[in-house]
């Protein structure tokens, strides 16, 4: 995908489709609390917005959309917190499967495992091996991730090579260790839109947001759409990525 000419003004340019959108899905309390609802009715319609958002990403062509669904620092919510939490991804995987199945969508999980229960460990798993060949959308489920922890793996099974004497501490390098991330095959993502108007990453994909442009919207996750999404695409289109080179137009 090439983007080095568009601009937001010239109408002839073919629409910027982000191969990669990464999604902060903030702000399901705060939903809840403006209408006098409890914040488990504020997750439930998150994961409303989240079947819409999926459908248009799959619509609009994007390759993989990744969803900050847990992390690891919401452990420190409250025990009925993280088990509506919990439930709604089960009840997700339960009720959905079928439809993303059906769709084309591929099922990824990203994070770690080990305080997560067996059957819901199984879950996953059936998530992902059911929906292995599909072809269309990617649609990688951030859960139980933190990127420090991530990265903090990495660098655990890395020494451990080195340790054993299989690796030699030369080779690693920005290529190797990225290898060692949870999903090495899935490119950065491209954009990355956090809901609620939060402006920070609270340990989501630190080390693949190198370059990712950043958009952050003030509305409220349950209340994201099709229209949502294609703003914040819109407002990606309009930025200029340099990598840390220089602009790709010249005469501006
Ligand atoms: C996002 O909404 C869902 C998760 C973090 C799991 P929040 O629960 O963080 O909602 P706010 O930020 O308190 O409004
Ligand atoms: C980030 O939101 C995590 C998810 C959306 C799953 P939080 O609501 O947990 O982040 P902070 O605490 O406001 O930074
Ligand atoms: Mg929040």
């Amino acid at each position: 995908m090439s983007k080095a000419a568009a601009t937001a003004t010239d109408r002839s340019d073919p629409p910027v489709i982000p191969a990669h959108v990464a999604i902060i899905m903030d702000g399901n309390g705060r939903w809840a609390a403006a209408r006098g609802l409890p914040r488990a009715e504020g997750h439930r319609r998150g994961v409303e917005a989240l079947r819409r958002v999926v459908r248009a990403a799959n619509d609009i062509g994007i390759q993989y959309l990744t969803i900050f669904s847990f992390s690891s620092e919401n452990w420190t919510r409250p025990k009925s917190e993280i088990g509506d939490l919990f439930g709604l991804l089960r009840r997700f995987i339960r009720n959905d499967l079928a439809s993303l199945h059906r769709d084309g969508v591929r099922v990824r999980v990203i994070g770690e495992r080990d305080r997560l229960e067996r059957d819901l460990c199984a879950m996953l798993d059936e998530a992902q091996e059911l929906t292995r060949d599909n072809t269309k959308l990617n649609l990688v489920v951030a859960f139980n991730y933190g990127s420090r922890q991530e990265i903090a793996n990495a660098a655990q099974r890395l020494a451990r090579e080195v340790a054993e004497g299989k690796r030699d501490p030369a080779t690693i390098d920005i290529e190797t260790l990225g290898r060692y991330l949870d999903a090495p095959d899935i490119p950065d993502p491209d954009l990355i839109i956090r809901t609620s108007g939060e402006q920070r990453l609270s340990n989501f994909l630190m080390w693949q947001a190198a370059y990712s442009e950043l958009v952050f919207v003030p509305i409220h996750w349950p209340d994201f759409d099709k229209a949502a999404l294609e703003g914040a695409i819109a407002e990606y289109a309009r930025r200029e990525r340099r990598f840390g080179g220089l602009a790709a137009k010249t005469g501006s």
